[in-house]
């Protein structure tokens, strides 16, 4: 009997049934009897100094095991570093650790830790912790600190460039026919995952365990250790299940080391878990920012010239600005480009990543000026989108590993229903009722970002036919351990029912943290090489057993199907069970380590279309989507099922960016307003119109052995784009300030 393939399958997700019915335990839920629960106390006042912190009342307060501040916090042996490697080698999170000193930075900023035996007595304590401060002049606004910025070298953690030239853009624009020139506001944004971060610290001896909700455990390990001065071997982090995260747990943030350091003090675990208002303070942020860009195209509609500038407030420690510049730049042949990053240090904590950083902005102003330049020429905007279509990648020169978006252009016109639009708008032509009707598009891309360090993975099959694949990935919600899965099972010739993933486990082989949508490429590299290393070892050692029906066969001949290893010449065969039971042998394991191909001969990313249609109540100023397609070209999709998930889900929050999503930051205060989900807006069902995804499976040899682009971020890319260009489409007007909101619409 043969299998089917298991990679490409829709296999349910194996945690599903754990998550809905409550029996997931996540990283608040693991502490042993007696643990403690910790809770921190921010700082007031966005900038300044602490001058005085008095703890009587909340010591005295029942329960209360310690508060601890700068004053008795031990000071951490190395200051943490802002991401030298997203492989998680160094420690990784803002480059300032709090309570180490009477300096305040930004409002919320942890100036105290209160430890109790019930959650409820801690948080009560508090906020009876009384702290004075003195206020020093801060700016926290665009508006407050745009008029004094600096261009950094380097930013996103120094992934990115602070300023890219190439070609001469004033000759350019020069020659242009024609020219937009756009200047776009962007609300600062909250990722707002359904789990707040959270850890739970246990100390043995000198063995530290952490349960921690985050994206990457052996960062986790590292970065903790490092600040604590102890050896990484002895910090184990667990990461079973994690509610969500969208980039705020990419970086390893103060609690986890504050709860380790407070586990020591009181001598017992400890459990500190953010409360949702916490979250908009202790884990980062997208940054408020502005965005430019003047684009230049002749009367045909080729671009000659691109320039861009961004301004972002960043933290007084680090040069962070999510690199929008990348989409700009990287989305369509230009023969010249100039663009740069400005920054202000303003009272903040350093922002990080959050759901397709810098691309997710970038292409809604790429986009929308494209979608601007199509109807000033008159022309349909996918027709400019392919007359500009980049046949190499205009950031290096080089040619892309794969592609597949003029695949996904058509393919998406004809699901969509593109040809049947009427170019211009037609103010009030489209009607439902008293809704306006308008449909937009825009392209997507996202970078394959490759992994520095070797991934490793072990695969283990039992005589009883059962097999396991361990690796140290978290899955915070992408279906990596369902995936993980289904690629032990391919390349052991077994089916996905039979294999168990083990991972969120630094005690397992190490995988990189899953950022920049490349978990899927980094574990599934990983687990294919292990459970191929594994197969073909059995296969060998059946081929050498003249106990075996497979003795003296080739082994490259033999294929593997149901856990049954057959010969092709005779037919005959033995499963992998029989084998080792012969040989008195339960199991039989491998270790895989694939190391990651240096990138130098292509570009590398993934890239879709996307497509919308909105009905616009111009009285009342409401934007609905009532459609929402988005074809992508992902390379290799490891389960169609979980997949589409996660470019779905990565659309929607393109409908939160394009008409919800704002953090506001009070002037006059310094601090976030809306700190809590009844003021943070994100998409619900009732905002989820039809919602439609199709992938392209385009072959790639160069990025990882299954050619796999990943899905975790593009669906968001095109999206707030194609809604405002939908929105243009029916009302005739443009918004370029995200979100749009019911105000500006009105
Ligand atoms: Mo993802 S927003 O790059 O952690």
């Amino acid at each position: 009997m043969t299998i089917p393939p298991q990679i490409g399958r829709g296999m349910d997700r194996v945690d599903a049934r754990a998550k809905v019915t409550g029996a997931a335990r996540y990283s608040a839920e693991h502490g042993p009897p007696g643990t403690l629960r910790a809770v921190l106390v921010g700082a007031r006042v966005p900038r300044g100094r602490i001058t005085a912190i008095d703890a009587s009342a909340a010591l005295a307060a029942e329960g209360v095991a310690a508060v601890l501040s700068h004053l008795d916090l031990p000071r951490v042996a190395e200051a943490p570093h802002l991401i030298p490697s997203l492989a998680g080698t160094t420690a990784h999170g803002q480059s300032f650790f709090p309570m180490q000193d009477e300096r305040v930075h930004y409002a919320g900023q942890p100036v105290a830790l209160v430890v109790a035996d019930t959650l409820e007595r801690a948080e009560y304590a508090a906020g009876l912790v009384d702290v004075s401060y003195e206020e020093e002049p801060w700016v926290a606004t665009l508006a407050q600190g745009r008029g004094d910025t600096y261009e950094p070298e380097r930013i996103f953690g120094g992934f990115a460039p602070g300023r890219i030239e190439r070609g001469d853009v004033e000759a350019g624009l020069a020659r242009a026919d024609v020219r937009i020139e756009n200047t776009h506001h962007f609300a600062a944004n909250h990722h707002n995952p359904i789990e707040p971060s959270a850890t739970t610290a246990v100390w043995e001896g000198s063995g530290l365990t952490l349960y921690d909700s985050t994206q990457g455990p052996t960062a986790t390990r590292l970065t903790v250790a490092q600040l604590l001065g102890i050896p990484p071997s002895d910090v184990r982090v667990i990461s079973g299940f994690v509610g969500g995260s969208f980039g705020s747990k990419a970086m390893i943030w103060a609690h986890p080391t504050l709860a380790a350091m407070a586990a020591r003090h009181v001598r017992a675990p400890v459990t500190l878990a953010l409360n949702r208002a916490q979250t908009f303070t202790n884990t980062g942020h997208r940054e408020e920012q502005e965005q430019a860009i003047t684009l230049g195209a002749t009367r045909d509609g080729r671009l000659t010239a691109i320039r861009y500038s961004k301004t972002s407030p960043t933290s007084p420690f680090d040069d962070w600005a999510e690199p929008s510049m990348g989409a700009v730049n990287r989305m369509y042949a230009c023969p010249a480009f100039e663009g740069a990053h400005h920054l202000f240090q303003a009272a903040t904590m350093t922002p990080t990543f959050m759901r397709a950083p810098g691309e997710a902005t970038g292409a809604f102003v790429i986009e929308t000026a494209m979608d601007e330049l199509a109807h000033e020429l008159g022309m349909d905007p996918i027709e400019l989108r392919l007359r500009n279509h980049a046949d190499l990648d205009p950031e290096s020169g080089r040619p892309w590993s794969s592609k597949g978006l003029r695949e996904c252009y058509t393919l998406g016109a004809e699901l969509f229903g593109w040809a049947d639009r009427d170019p211009a708008p037609v103010t009030g032509a489209a009607r439902d009722g008293h809704w306006v009707l308008g449909t937009g598009m825009a392209g997507a891309i996202y970078p394959v970002y490759g992994v520095f360090n070797p991934q490793r993975a072990r695969a283990r099959v039992y005589a009883d036919g059962r097999a396991v694949i361990e690796t140290g990935c978290s899955d915070f919600g992408t279906g990596a351990g369902t995936v993980l899965r289904q690629v032990a099972a391919d390349a052991l010739g077994v089916e996905a029912e039979a294999v168990t993933a083990h991972y969120g486990d630094t005690d397992l082989p190490t995988t990189v943290a899953a950022v920049g949508s490349s978990g899927a490429g980094a574990i599934s590299a990983a687990a294919h090489t292990a459970a191929t290393a594994l197969r073909e070892r059995l296969v060998a050692q059946a081929v050498a057993d003249p106990g075996s029906p497979l003795h003296g066969a080739d082994p490259a001949a033999v294929r593997v199907s149901g856990g049954r290893m057959v010969r092709p010449d005779t037919g005959a065969g033995e499963t992998y069970g029989e084998m080792l039971g012969r040989h008195m042998t339960f199991d039989a394991e491998a270790l895989g380590e694939w190391t990651p191909p240096e990138q130098a001969e292509y570009g590398t990313a993934t890239f879709g279309a996307q497509f919308a249609e909105v009905a616009v109540d111009p009285d009342l100023g409401l934007v609905r989507v009532r459609r929402m397609l988005g074809v992508f070209a992902p390379g290799r999709v490891l389960n169609y099922r979980t997949a589409r998930s996660q470019l779905m889900g990565g659309m929607l929050w393109g409908l939160g960016q394009a008409l919800l999503e704002a953090t506001h930051m009070e002037p006059n205060r310094g601090r976030w307003l809306n700190t809590g989900l009844d003021g943070y807006l994100v998409p619900v069902n009732a905002d989820a119109p039809d919602v439609r995804v199709e992938m392209i499976e385009v072959e790639d040899r160069a990025v990882n052995p299954l050619g796999v682009k990943g899905v975790g971020e593009i669906g968001q890319v095109g999206m707030a784009a194609a809604i405002a260009n939908a929105v243009f489409h029916a009302t005739g007007r443009r918004f370029r300030d995200l979100p749009i909101t019911v105000e500006a619409v009105m």
